[in-house]
Order: C-alpha cells, then sequence, then structure tokens
C-alpha cells in the first residue's frame, strides 16, 4: 500500500532555510528509492519575515492548520531584528506547548570521521540520548514585568506538575529499555531550587526503582557539566528539566563534533492527535546566514527522526548510513568540521550515497 505522509515544512529564519531544503531534498531522495514512500510537503513561510509583514510570526489559526499534517519539520527560528522571546513564543515555543509533544529526544553520537574537541576520545565513545522535558518547568509562561525605572521588577515561575515530571522520567526509563542503554542519569539543582526540582528528584527515585535493570544516577547540573566533559562516556540516557535539557543538548553536541550535527524531535509517544515536531538543536546562526556555510546533517538527521516518527524505519536507518558514510569519506563537510563544502554540496552528497544504496 502506497503511504503518503503529509508533512508541514517551515523552513524559519536564517540558517533554517538552507538547511530544511536539504533535509527535503534527502526525503525527496528516498521517495525515489522507496517508491510506497511518498511525502506530500507543504511549505509555509513563516517566521520573522512574516512577522515584519504582518506584526506575527503565523497566522492566527497556524496551529489549527498544522495539527492537520503527520508531522512538522521546522529549521529555525530567531533574527537580531526582532526580540528573542517574540519571535520563539510566537512560533516555536507554542507547538511543543499546545500540541503536548511532551518528549524532546536529542541524540548525539560521536560518528567515525568527526572529531571531538576533547583529547582521548575515539569515534563512537560518545553516545549520549538527551531526554528533554518539553511542556513546562522553567518554560512555563508565569510571571511578568512591573514598576518603571529602579523599581522595575520581573516575577519568573517555574511549574512542575507531579504528571509532567513523572511522564518525561517514565519515558526516559521506557526509552532506556527499549533501546537496550544501561543507564539514566537525571540532573536538577535540588540544591538551591527547593521545590520544583525537589520533586523531581523524589519523582525520579520513585519511578527508578521500578527499573531494577537500568543504572542510575542523579546530579547536580553544574557538577554535571564539568562531568559531560571530563568523562562523557559515563552518560547514556540523560533526563532534564526543560531549560537544563535545552543547555546540556548544545553541551553534548559541541563534545560530539558541533551543532551542525546535532538533530532533535518533540513528540507525545502516547497521544498522536497532534503531529510530532522535529527540529535540529542549533538556533538561526545569524552569524553564518545566507551564505552556504551551514552544516544541514543536523538537519537530515532530523528528517532521519521524523522517518522513525512516521514508521519508517527503513527508510530512516538508510538515511543514517548515508549521513554515516558522508562523514566518513571527509570529503564533502562544511567548515565547522574543517571542510570547505557549501550546505547544498554536503546535501548533495547524502543523496549521492543514498542512490549508491539502490
Ligand atoms: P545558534 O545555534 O544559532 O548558533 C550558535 C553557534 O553555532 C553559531 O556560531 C553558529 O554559527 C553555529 N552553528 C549553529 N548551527 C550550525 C550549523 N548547522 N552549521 C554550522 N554552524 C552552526 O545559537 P544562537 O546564535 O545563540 O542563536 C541564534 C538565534 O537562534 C537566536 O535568535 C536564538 O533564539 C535562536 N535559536 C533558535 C532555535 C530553534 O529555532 N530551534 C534554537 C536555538 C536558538
Ligand atoms: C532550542 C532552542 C529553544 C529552546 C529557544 C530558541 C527557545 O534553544 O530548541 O534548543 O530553548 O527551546
Ligand atoms: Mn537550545
Amino acid at each position: 500500500m502506497d503511504k503518503r505522509y503529509r508533512i508541514a515544512v517551515i523552513p524559519g529564519d536564517g540558517i533554517g532555510k538552507e538547511v530544511v531544503s536539504e533535509g527535503v531534498k534527502c526525503l525527496h531522495a528516498l521517495s525515489e528509492i522507496y517508491e510506497s514512500l511518498q511525502f506530500e510537503f507543504q511549505n509555509f513561510p513563516w517566521g520573522s519575515d512574516y512577522y515584519l509583514q504582518h506584526g506575527k510570526m503565523m497566522p492566527e489559526n497556524g496551529l489549527d492548520i498544522l495539527k492537520e499534517f503527520d508531522a512538522i519539520y521546522l529549521g529555525a527560528v530567531g533574527d537580531p531584528r526582532i526580540p528573542d522571546d517574540l519571535t520563539l513564543h510566537g512560533l516555536l515555543l507554542p507547538i511543543k506547548f499546545e500540541f503536548d509533544l511532551y518528549v524532546g529526544l536529542r541524540p548525539v553520537y560521536l560518528f567515525p570521521g568527526v572529531e571531538s574537541p576533547l583529547t582521548h576520545i575515539s569515534e563512537g565513545e560518545i553516545d549520549i540520548v538527551v531526554v528533554r522535558e518539553n511542556t513546562e518547568g522553567e518554560y512555563s509562561n508565569i510571571g511578568g514585568i512591573v514598576g518603571i525605572g529602579e523599581h522595575q521588577q520581573a516575577i519568573q515561575s517555574a511549574l512542575f506538575t507531579r504528571k509532567g515530571i513523572e511522564r518525561i522520567i517514565t519515558f526516559a526509563f521506557e526509552f532506556a529499555r527499549e533501546k537496550g542503554r544501561k543507564k539514566v542519569t537525571s540532573i536538577t539543582k535540588s540544591n538551591a531550587q527547593r521545590y520544583g526540582m525537589v520533586l523531581w528528584d523524589r519523582i525520579f527515585k520513585e519511578i527508578s526503582s521500578r527499573y531494577p535493570d537500568i543504572r542510575t544516577e542523579s546530579k547536580l547540573i553544574d557538577a554535571a557539566c564539568m562531568d559531560v566533559v571530563r568523562n562523557p562516556k559515563g552518560y547514556d540516557v540523560i533526563v532534564a528539566s526543560n531549560l537544563f535539557a535545552d543547555i546540556l543538548s548544545d553541551l553534548t553536541a559541541s563534545v560530539t563534533g558541533g551543532l551542525g550535527l546535532a538533530p532533535g524531535a518533540s513528540f507525545n509517544p502516547q497521544d498522536r492527535t497532534y503531529p510530532g515536531f522535529f527540529d535540529p538543536v542549533h538556533g538561526s546562526a545569524p552569524d553564518i546566514a545566507g551564505k552556504g556555510l551551514a552544516n544541514p546533517i543536523a538537519a537530515i538527521l532530523t528528517a532521519k527522526m521524523m522517518l522513525d516518527y512516521l514508521g519508517e524505519a527503513e527508510a530512516g536507518a538508510l538515511l543514517y548510513l548515508a549521513v554515516k558514510q558522508n562523514l566518513a569519506e571527509k570529503k564533502m563537510r562544511t567548515m565547522d568540521l574543517g571542510g570547505r563544502s557549501k550546505t547544498h554540496e554536503v546535501g548533495d552528497d547524502v543523496v549521492r550515497i543514498l542512490r549508491s544504496f539502490k
């Protein structure tokens, strides 16, 4: 039976536009290889340019439009001309919150052919999945700014619910078990954050007792950041709050070759009422945008995660193999990996490798 997936494509801002088209290119190539695998892409020109024209990041009924799709594939959001809180709360964050996509999955792997900035670490030796709580915590939109001048005050509250903590920690353990992973590390800051994170630690302890086959560890965020650099091999699955996992996922990307390689997926594993959301860990990178310098591999690996989510694991595995080969060959790579290739040349190379598998 032919499968036809409806994908909403939001290139967004900066390098988002450049990298997403490479991911779509790879998906087209996979459709040629697997004739029964078909995509219907619909492009949405939402983001900061749209904001400058219309005063909003997406139309009022943007989420209603998106909810009809099987998946959403986004590049990045963020533009130096507009305050970040307006752009991100206008487009990216509402998708995760309103669609209740509570799992953020951000895997990194030190691929053969990629050098870690850390010495004494060889290929394959770093293999970490950050499981990010996506719908509450420090990103809860609770607070405000009052007063003027020297009397200004801001309150920013973090909401941690038992339900929210339980479901993300349970997911991390179930994921570890399913993938044959051996350890789950929970990272908080409950020595200073006395309520939400204390509740988190308590629930982590409760849930970990149900998974005796998996080693567990609870760490403080400051020490964990130090330790990920000192001993990245000691980490397997990491589960953390919205903000901490955000920070940790840039860190884990960095020790495995950088943001140019780090993919991301957001979804609700129990409830598919709304589409999954797929975007790389990196942002719009205004410092290199528009020059063809961005590494599209993170976006391509993000497309691979989207294929897995859609139940197309075989096509996903093929795309993964193609990326692996591109990296191992060390010929076509962007500047961040020490190469001279342009964004589209790397995308073309992954397509060439895919076709060679046919
Ligand atoms: P960034 O991730 O955009 O860039 C950080 C550094 O990494 C830059 O030097 C950039 O050139 C480099 N980099 C990032 N992706 C790369 C790639 N694919 N290839 C090569 N180099 C790459 O982070 P930032 O500069 O802090 O943020 C820029 C904007 O993006 C801000 O507006 C921020 O809010 C937004 N942002 C959006 C997302 C998202 O949409 N998912 C994620 C992070 C940041
Ligand atoms: C990410 C980004 C976003 C986040 C920002 C831009 C709001 O950093 O996807 O990692 O923290 O969720
Ligand atoms: Mn981030």
